[in-house]
C-alpha cells in the first residue's frame, strides 16, 4: 500500500514511518522539516506546511491510507490552527480519493468537561469525519517514550523536585501506553477492515494515576519523590511551575498539565485490543525503555 504519514518527523511519526517501511509499505513522510536524512532509505519525504496550501499540491496523489499526527500545541491559538489544518487535509485527501485515514487523538473519560487541549483533539476528529474517506480514530492517554512531551514532563519532574506540592488531579486515573504498543496498534489495524469508520481507545495493560506514574519513574531512576496533593491549587496555577521544572516548551506543557483533570482510561467497550490484539507491554518495562532513550 502507498501510505502517507502526516507529522512524520514527530515522536510518533518517525517510529511509525520506520514500522510501515519495515512492513513493506511505500511510505510518503510529510512535515515542515521532512528531508531524506530524516527517514530510512526508500521513504519519500514530502516537505510542506499545512499553513501554506500551495505547499500541499500533489501530497495525497495515489495515496491509499493516510495517518494524521499533526497538532499545533506550540501556538497560542492551537484550537483554531488544528481545526483549519484538519479541514485542509480532509479536503485534499477527499479530492484525491484517499481510501482510509487514521487519526491519533486523546482519550477523555469526561466528555462534558474537556480541557482546551482535549476539546481541540475532539474537534479534529469531527472535522476529519467530514471527509469522504473511512476514518479510524485511536485515542490514547500518555504515550511513554523518550521524546514524548508528556513523558518528558514526568521524567523532568522526578529529576528536579524530590518534594512536589501538586493539585489533587495528580490522583486522576490514567492508562498510559508504551510507544511500541501504540505503533503496533497503528500498523496492525490496517489488516482489520472492521476498524474502518470506528473510534477506539488504546492503553497499556494497567490503570495508574499521575502520582503512581511519577513514583514509578523515580523508582526506576533509583530516586524517591514525595507528592503532596493540595486542594486549592488550580491546574492553571500548577502549570506555572512547569516553566521551572521541565525543559518541555511551556506552550506545550501548560495545555497538557491542564488536561490532567480529565480521567484518561480505556473504556472497555471501545478497547482496540478486542479488534486488534497485541502483546501489551507492562508500563514498568515501557518506562525503563524510555529512560534508556529507546
Ligand atoms: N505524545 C503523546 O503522549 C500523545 C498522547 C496522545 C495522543 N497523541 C497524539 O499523537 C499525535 C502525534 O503526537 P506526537 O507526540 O508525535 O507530536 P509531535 O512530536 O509534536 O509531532 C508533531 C508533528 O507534526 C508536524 N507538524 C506540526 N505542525 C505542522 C504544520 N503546520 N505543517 C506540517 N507539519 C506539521 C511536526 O513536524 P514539523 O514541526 O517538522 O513540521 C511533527 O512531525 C497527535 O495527534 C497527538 O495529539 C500524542
Amino acid at each position: 500500500m502507498r501510505v502517507l504519514v502526516m507529522g512524520a518527523t514527530g515522536f510518533i511519526g518517525r517510529r511509525l514511518v520506520r514500522a510501515l517501511d519495515d512492513a513493506g509499505h511505500d511510505v510518503v513522510a510529510f512535515s515542515r522539516s521532512a528531508s531524506e536524512e530524516s527517514f530510512p532509505e526508500g521513504v519519500e519525504p514530502f516537505e510542506g506546511d499545512l499553513g501554506e496550501p500551495d505547499s500541499l499540491d500533489g501530497l495525497c496523489d495515489d495515496i491509499d491510507v493516510a495517518y494524521y499526527l499533526i497538532h499545533s500545541l506550540t501556538s497560542e491559538n492551537f484550537a483554531e490552527l488544528d481545526r483549519r489544518y484538519a479541514r485542509r487535509f480532509a479536503d485534499s485527501a477527499s479530492a484525491a480519493g484517499v481510501d482510509r485515514v487514521v487519526y491519533l487523538s486523546g482519550i477523555s473519560g469526561d466528555e462534558e468537561n474537556l480541557s482546551p487541549h482535549l476539546a481541540s483533539r475532539r474537534e479534529v476528529e469531527s472535522v476529519l469525519a467530514e471527509g469522504s474517506f473511512d476514518l479510524t480514530v485511536l485515542r490514547a492517554a500518555v504515550i511513554i517514550g523518550p521524546e514524548s512531551a508528556s513523558f518528558r514532563i514526568v521524567d523532568d519532574l522526578t529529576d528536579r523536585l524530590p518534594l512536589m506540592l501538586v493539585p489533587k488531579w495528580v490522583r486522576t486515573p490514567c492508562q498510559p501506553i508504551g510507544v511500541d504498543d501504540a505503533i503496533s496498534y497503528l500498523v496492525e489495524l490496517l489488516d482489520a477492515d472492521e476498524t474502518r469508520g470506528e473510534t477506539y481507545d488504546i492503553g497499556g495493560p494497567s490503570v495508574w494515576s499521575y502520582e503512581s506514574l511519577l513514583k514509578l519513574t523515580a523508582a526506576e531512576k533509583g530516586k524517591r519523590v514525595f507528592i503532596v496533593p493540595v486542594p486549592v491549587m488550580t491546574p492553571g496555577l500548577s502549570s506555572h511551575w512547569l516553566r521551572f521544572t521541565t525543559d518541555v516548551q511551556y506552550a506545550i506543557a501548560r495545555p497538557l498539565a491542564e488536561s490532567m483533570r480529565n480521567p484518561v482510561t480505556v473504556d472497555p467497550e471501545m478497547d482496540l485490543q478486542d479488534a486488534v490484539p497485541i502483546d501489551q507491554t507492562p508500563i514498568k518495562d515501557a518506562v525503563r525503555k524510555a529512560l534508556a532513550g529507546a
